[in-house]
């Protein structure tokens, strides 16, 4: 039997059955399914997947050839079909590795000279060798960027907190002008660095933001102080010199770098210029880790292999049309809008690679928020509503506030408290609003603490997932044409938001918008 319609075979065995009953049937269950990477224990057991559907699963990942696909990617050669680029941010991780050839050209040694400018920039700065005009030292670090050269610089800022030392960093990133005014208004011109991310420095919002971050700038230091406030990271090396920003303060990477796969490199410099290089190391070593374990472990005990068979029998197998990240780990608290672009821009596809249509449901919707505060929030729809939501939990199993341990002590329990109630449920005789079905499946993710090592092993094993997804479903996952009509009809309407005249073509609705936005602003 083919391995889609085993799962679907397997799903129909399971739909009678509780996911509580496995652990009466299996005492081994929580061992066997589950699996650890050095510190790491993600659980899986919480689900409907049994022995049978675990079987198929990987049968499922090896049809597609999986294995095959990765060393593709980590070799070089061009998976992103749809782009003609190859796909190598894994190299980013690994400045000192093997060759890795682009066109005949090792690409490694250039990506080492980068991350060792961006080091040399950064000590720089921090030492206060390099200094503003008007100050002593910079003191704030302004990422000028969206999509890919914003969330994961700002996830990661979050996340490691407790290890930054250097530059405090704050961020714009959408074109509404509040985000730009309330920022700007919190800084001081004198000792920011702005660092303007663009992969291909043609972004309209982040142009629009550099250009308003730009005339800040001048208008409180002067033209000439202000170019030594700019710093960039792109693709479109000249594109930076002609906005102004000096040469070395420039860091350059290739079209093989997606924008959402970029933290790992330049788009990072805020990143390193907040916890300094040393920290970022670490970052990209536990990048590199999940890596080696992603190439070397067999995919019954690979955690991002796992995780994405999971996500396949959650959402392709079962239906369930959204997952819920919930990190109980409050510096997370930007992983899931990272995610939602990382999984939704990569996997978000209708056509398959060979373009026809895609067969199979594609990536799932994915959302979330930092427990516990989603308990307070949207948790009773994911107890008591007519939808499951598959849960993927992510806990640490200590805080880096040893002065409130309890704090911890009380995350801890609530984290596993949830999914123990999504799975099992209450009944209430007669009171059915008190009722929980349960039978609602979730993943754990438990790691020791939230270190620049394990952030670089949890954002390298969900890129992984999403390779491995993508992978299965037989699209691809590294472009985003689904970006560019909106971007195209912005365009086209500026013109008309200005002048209040639609075009003669323009639909009913969006016309009596215009022209009702038209009697608003004349006002
Ligand atoms: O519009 C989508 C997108 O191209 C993303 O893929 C990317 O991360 C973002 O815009 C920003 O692009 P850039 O880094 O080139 O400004």
């Amino acid at each position: 039997m083919k391995p889609w319609n085993r799962l679907d075979e397997c799903r129909r065995k399971a739909s009678g059955r509780r996911i509580a009953s496995l652990f009466d049937a299996d005492r081994n269950r929580a061992a066997r399914f589950s699996a650890t990477f050095e510190d790491m224990l993600f659980d899986f057991s919480k689900t409907g997947i049994d022995e049978s559907a675990l079987e198929a699963l990987i049968e499922l990942a090896d049809c597609a050839d999986v294995a095959r696909k990765r060393e593709a990617m980590f070799a070089g050669a061009r998976i992103n079909a749809t782009e003609g680029r190859a796909v190598l941010h894994t190299v980013l991780r690994n400045p000192s590795g093997p060759p890795v050839f682009v066109d005949g050209t090792d690409v490694v040694p250039g990506v080492g000279a980068t991350l060792e400018s961006m080091e040399d920039f950064v000590r720089a700065i921090l030492s206060g060798k390099r200094k503003p005009a008007s100050a002593p030292r910079f003191t704030d670090v302004l990422n000028i960027g969206i999509g890919g050269s914003h969330l994961g610089p700002e996830m990661a800022c979050a996340a490691l907190a407790p290890y930054a030392e250097g530059l405090r960093a704050h961020f714009i990133s959408n074109a509404d002008g509040a985000n730009a005014n309330d920022v700007l208004s919190s800084l001081d011109p004198r000792t920011t660095m702005a660092v303007i991310a663009s992969k291909t420095f043609t972004t309209v919002e982040t142009m629009l933001n550099a250009a308003s971050v730009k005339r800040w700038l001048v208008g409180a230091i002067g033209e000439e102080a202000a170019s030594g406030h700019l710093a960039a990271v792109s693709t479109a090396g000249e594109r930076t010199s002609e906005f102004g920003v000096p040469r070395d303060a420039v860091f350059g990477f290739a079209d093989w770098v997606g924008g959402r796969y970029s933290l790992w490199g330049p788009v990072g410099l805020c990143l390193m210029l907040a916890i300094g290089p040393g920290r970022f190391r670490e970052f990209l070593d536990g990048g590199r880790a999940m890596d080696e374990h992603f190439r070397a472990a067999p995919h019954g005990a690979n955690l991002p292999v796992l995780l994405a068979l999971v996500g396949i029998w959650n959402n392709q197998v079962c239906g369930h049309a959204t997952r819920a990240v919930l990190p109980y780990d409050q510096r997370l608290a930007r992983l899931p809008a990272y995610l939602q672009q990382l999984e939704m821009e990569s996997n978000g596809k209708s056509a398959a690679l060979d373009g026809s249509r895609a067969r199979r449901q594609t990536g799932p919707v994915v959302w979330g928020e930092p427990g516990t505060n989603g308990q307070h929030a949207f948790h009773q729809l994911l107890h008591q509503g007519t939808q499951i939501v598959p849960c993927e939990f992510l806990v640490a199993a200590n805080g880096h506030e040893p002065e409130l341990e309890a704090h911890h002590v009380m995350l801890l329990a609530n984290c596993f408290a949830q999914s123990k109630a999504l799975m099992e449920g209450r009944r209430a005789a007669g009171a059915s609003h008190r009722e929980f079905d349960g039978d609602r499946p979730s993943t754990t993710l438990v790691y020791d603490k939230l270190t620049p090592r394990a952030l670089g092993r949890i954002v390298a094993m969900y890129e992984h997932r999403v390779f491995v997804e993508g992978a299965i479903l037989g699209i691809n996952s590294f472009d985003q044409w689904g970006v560019e009509l909106g971007k195209e009809l912005a365009k086209s309407l500026t013109g008309s938001i200005e002048t209040g005249e639609a075009r003669t073509d323009e639909d009913g609705s969006t016309r009596s918008l215009l022209a009702h936005v038209h009697r608003l602003r004349k006002g």
